[in-house]
């Protein structure tokens, strides 16, 4: 350490300069427009800050405070560059919802907590193409593509688990799901075989940790830094590169075929194996973005959104299930489950909401989606692990289409809710329950002594299931 080469006057120097330092970087103004929104903890500009550090261990429970607090209201919370601003209650979710893009903006906020820029580089958001197609061809082609995608979760299990007799063995649960969902995922994505290849597995993962790490450690740093730390953190090129190779020949095999047989030559003899995101890309793809990098970038992108959701909300139900395996019998029938995200949206417009409260431009607000999903106003018990919950149609409350996994409303909103509701949902949850119904019918599954859910772990507000904890699982044997 350099500081041990210093008297002690010089260290005491060298330390009051990198706190000076590191406070004028991340000062912010004092936020004026903001101060009629009431604090968690302290209201004052100066003392705000050590909420602010706070936050970064303990930002789920700072938001449940407000949420007791200021039930059905409107807080703020502490960051070190920036106020959050939190929304809570029916009208003012609504009021997010309905909210035109050009006032608070879903792109703005995404831009922001992903840091798109570093993260997945500068032209990733000036043409978000992909949306659509994850929303529409995507979701029209479900009925087609399912079977493969059920062949594929079948055989990833089996490959990745390797279970001799009937043995229990313990597994990592996200680290050998990941590769599962992965797998699954890219068979819709890119097609057989290239959906199994390692090497090509191994690099969207990587990417899908890369970003969601690098994302997370970007808001962190003051803006002025993050063009200097971001070069520790991603290379999305190097990225391309790698992935690339195992794209580019397919990409020209099918651009050949096109030219060949034009675009929607009917009975187009390879027609059949090229429906997936990628024939789909390359059908909606304009100028720039037709090249083979582009495409690569899009398709790590995709992968990206689906792979880190999609492996997070899998593993919680999986650790719910592991803790009562009593419910394994009863739900080789059925399972569904929910995860905490956010609807974040920033204000490109001053707008006001339902309850009078004003949000001056350039806020960032989010809603505060774990404590609703945990609210004995919305839900009976939320804190009880009960998997038949929405599968009951006789209880009023969730009758209808507001027990599906896929129906977004104001008391559930882990697919966000909206026009910028995730386009994937419909995928995510047949893929999901094509998983869980594969592992539940197939393998008997526990934690080890029957101890209880290993506690999930908070990154800011991201809710991740216990990275470290282990499951077993055996061959089904009854
Ligand atoms: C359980 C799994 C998943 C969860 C919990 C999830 C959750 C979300 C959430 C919360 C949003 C933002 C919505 C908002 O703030 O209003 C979102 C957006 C998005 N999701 Fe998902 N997602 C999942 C799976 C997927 C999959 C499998 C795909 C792709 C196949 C996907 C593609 C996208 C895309 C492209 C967006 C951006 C939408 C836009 O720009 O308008 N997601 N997702
Ligand atoms: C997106 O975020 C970057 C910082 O990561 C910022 O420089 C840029 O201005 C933002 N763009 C928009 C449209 O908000
Ligand atoms: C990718 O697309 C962007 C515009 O979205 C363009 O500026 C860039 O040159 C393209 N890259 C390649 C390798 O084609």
């Amino acid at each position: 350490m350099i500081l041990d080469y210093l008297t002690e006057k010089q260290a005491f120097n060298a330390w009051a300069l990198i706190s000076v330092v590191l406070f004028a970087l991340y000062y912010r103004w004092p936020g004026r427009k903001l101060d009629h929104i009431p604090a968690v903890g302290y209201q004052s500009h100066i003392l705000s800050y050590i909420g602010a550090f706070e936050f970064l261990f303990n930002a789920q429970k700072m938001v449940q405070r407000g949420y007791d607090q200021y039930r059905n209201g409107i807080f703020k919370i502490p960051n070190l560059d920036r106020w959050r601003v939190v929304v809570t209650g029916k009208d003012a979710i609504e009021m997010v919802r309905k909210t035109p893009e050009d006032i608070l903006s879903f792109q703005d906020a995404v831009n922001e907590s992903l840091q798109v820029p570093f993260t997945l580089g500068p032209n990733i958001k000036d043409d978000l193409y992909h949306v659509p197609i994850v929303r529409n061809q995507l979701t029209r082609n479900l009925p087609v593509l399912l079977p493969a995608v059920r062949e594929e979760i079948i055989a990833a299990f089996s490959d990745v688990l390797r279970l001799k007799d009937n043995e229990w063995s313990n597994f990592k649960a996200m680290d050998t799901m990941m590769p599962i969902v992965c797998r699954a995922s890219n068979r819709i994505f890119v097609g057989a075989p290239l959906c199994r290849d390692p090497d090509y597995m191994d690099i969207n993962i990587k990417f899908t940790i890369t970003v969601a790490k690098a994302s997370a450690m970007l808001n962190l740093v003051p803006a002025l830094l993050r063009p200097f730390v971001n070069r520790f953190l991603t290379s999305v090129p190097a990225d391309i590169d790698r992935c690339i190779k195992h794209l580019e020949p397919i990409i020209e095999e099918r651009r050949k075929n096109m030219e060949e047989y034009g675009k929607d030559y009917p009975g187009k003899p390879v027609r059949m194996l090229e429906n997936d995101m990628l024939s789909w890309l390359m059908d909606e793809a304009k100028g720039d973005e037709t090249s083979s990098r582009n495409l690569t970038l899009r398709i790590l992108t995709v992968n990206f959104a689906a792979i880190h959701t999609s492996t997070m909300t899998f593993c919680h139900a999986l650790f719910h299930l592991a803790e009562h395996p009593e419910y394994i019998k009863p739900m080789r029938e059925e399972i569904e489950e929910i995860v905490a995200l956010m609807m974040d949206r920033f204000a490109r417009q001053p707008v006001t909401f339902p309850d009078g409260t004003y949000i001056p431009k350039g806020t960032h607000l989010t809603v505060a989606a774990h404590a609703l999903h945990t609210d004995d106003a919305a839900y009976e018990d939320p804190h009880t692990f009960d998997p038949f919950r929405f599968a009951d149609r006789t209880k009023q409350e969730y009758s209808g289409r507001k027990g599906d996994m896929i129906s977004t409303n104001t008391e559930f909103i882990a697919f966000g809710h909206g026009r910028h509701a995730c386009p994937g949902r419909f995928f995510a949850a047949n893929e999901l329950k094509l998983m869980l119904a594969h592992l539940v019918m197939t393998y008997d599954v526990k934690l080890e002594g029957n101890a209880e859910r290993p506690p999930n772990m908070w990154f800011i507000l991201s809710c991740i299931p216990n990275p470290k904890a282990e499951i077993l699982l055996r061959k089904r044997v009854d």
